[in-house]
C-alpha cells in the first residue's frame, strides 16, 4: 500500500467506550482507514501496568474490540488486532528501555499524573516504562502518523528521539513518525461540569455518557446536562461552555455545523436543543449497542477476526523485529 500508516491503540478499559472516546478517537480512526494503511490495536499490554483482575481484563478486552467494529472498523479495511496477541511488542519493547535514559523516562509526565493517583511508591515499574512500550507499539509498524491527543504529544516526541537514536546508532531502521494530533473539536466535557473533560475515571455518572448504558438513562442525562442562566443558543465555549459542548456533540453526530444548529435554535430555549440532542444521542447509542451485543454474542467470529487481525499485524512486526535484533548483534 503506498497510503500513509498510522498506529493507535486503546484501553481495555471497564465497562463501554465513553462518547469522549468515540467523538474524540474511535470516529476519527474510522475515517483513517479510508484514507490510510490503518493498524488498531487493543493495549491488553499496558492495561496491565495498574493491579487487573484476569477474568475482567480479558472480557474487557474483547468489549472493546467488539466496541471497535460496532462503531464501523473493518477488518477488510483496517488491521485490527489485540496487542498481547503480538509477542513482538514486548520484544522491542525490552530493546527501547535498554536505549533510554532513566532521566528521559522519568521525564514523562504522565507517569507523573498517572502515578500520584496509586501512590508513587506502589506503581508499578511497567507503569514507569509503558511510554518506552508506546515507543516500541509504533516502531514495530513503521507507522508514519500516530493519531493521539494533545496529551500524548510527548510520547510521540519519545518515539521520534529513540527512533533517531537507534537510527544513529545501528543504521536505518524505524520510519520517525508524526503525531496526527486528533481535532480539538472533537473533546467533548462533562455533561454536569463542563470545565472538565469528560472521562472514566473524573466524571461523575450523570456527567458521563457511557455508550452501552440504557439509551432512556443516557437521554435524561443529556437532558439533565448543566449550561447557564442565559437562553440564548449559540457557541463560545468561554461563556458558555456547557451549551457549546452540547453543540460539539450535536454537531459532531449529525454532520450539521455549528452555525446552522444555532440558527436552529433562534428564539428557542435550552430544553429544545436538549430534547433534540438527547434523540439524537439516542439514535446514536441504540443501534451501537445492537452491534457490539451481536460481536459479544459470537464469540466464533469475534476470535477469528481478532486472530486474522494478529496474523496480518505480525507479519510486519516480525519483520521489524529481525532487523531490529540483527542490527543490535543477536
Ligand atoms: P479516559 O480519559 O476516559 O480514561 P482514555 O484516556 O482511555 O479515556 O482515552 C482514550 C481515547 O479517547 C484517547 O485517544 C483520548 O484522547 C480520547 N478521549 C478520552 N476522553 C475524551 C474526551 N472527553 N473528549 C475527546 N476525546 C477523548
Ligand atoms: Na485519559
Amino acid at each position: 500500500s503506498d497510503r500513509p500508516r498510522v498506529l493507535s491503540g486503546i484501553q481495555p478499559t471497564a465497562g463501554s467506550f465513553h462518547l469522549g472516546n468515540y467523538l474524540g478517537a474511535v470516529r476519527q480512526w474510522v475515517a483513517l482507514q479510508e484514507t490510510h494503511d490503518a493498524f488498531y490495536m487493543v493495549v491488553d499490554l499496558h492495561a496491565i501496568t495498574v493491579p487487573q483482575d484476569p477474568k475482567e481484563l480479558s472480557a474487557n478486552t474483547r468489549l472493546a474490540a467488539a466496541q471497535l467494529l460496532a462503531a464501523g472498523l473493518d477488518p477488510d479495511r483496517c488491521t485490527l488486532f489485540v496487542q498481547s496477541h503480538v509477542p513482538e511488542h514486548a520484544q522491542l519493547a525490552w530493546v527501547m528501555n535498554c536505549l533510554t535514559g532513566m532521566g528521559e523516562a522519568g521525564r514523562m509526565t504522565q507517569f507523573k499524573d498517572k502515578s500520584a493517583r496509586q501512590g508513587a511508591d506502589r506503581a508499578s515499574v511497567g507503569l514507569f516504562t509503558y511510554p518506552i512500550l508506546q515507543v516500541a507499539d509504533i516502531l514495530l509498524y513503521q507507522a508514519d502518523e500516530v493519531p493521539v491527543g494533545e496529551d500524548q504529544r510527548q510520547h510521540i516526541e519519545l518515539t521520534r528521539d529513540l527512533a533517531e537514536r537507534f537510527n544513529g546508532r545501528f543504521g536505518e531502521t524505524f520510519t520517525i513518525p508524526k503525531p496526527h494530533i486528533l481535532k480539538e473539536t472533537g473533546k467533548i466535557y462533562d455533561l454536569q461540569d463542563p470545565s472538565i473533560k469528560m472521562s472514566k475515571s473524573a466524571s461523575t455518572p450523570k456527567g458521563l455518557i457511557n455508550l452501552l448504558d440504557d439509551p432512556k438513562a443516557t437521554a435524561k442525562k443529556v437532558k439533565s446536562a448543566v449550561t447557564d442562566t442565559d437562553t440564548v443558543v449559540r457557541y463560545d465555549t468561554e461563556n458558555k461552555p456547557g451549551i457549546s459542548n452540547l453543540l460539539g456533540i450535536y454537531s459532531t453526530l449529525t454532520g450539521i455545523g455549528i452555525p446552522e444548529l444555532e440558527q436552529r435554535y433562534e428564539g428557542k430555549l435550552y430544553g429544545a436543543l436538549k430534547t433534540d440532542l438527547a434523540d439524537v444521542v439516542v439514535d446514536f447509542v441504540t443501534p451501537f449497542r445492537d452491534r457490539t451485543q451481536q460481536y459479544l454474542d459470537d464469540p466464533e467470529t469475534l476470535d477469528s477476526i481478532l486472530a486474522k487481525g494478529a496474523e496480518k499485524a505480525r507479519a510486519v512486526a516480525a519483520e521489524t523485529l529481525s532487523q531490529t535484533y540483527g542490527r543490535v548483534g543477536f
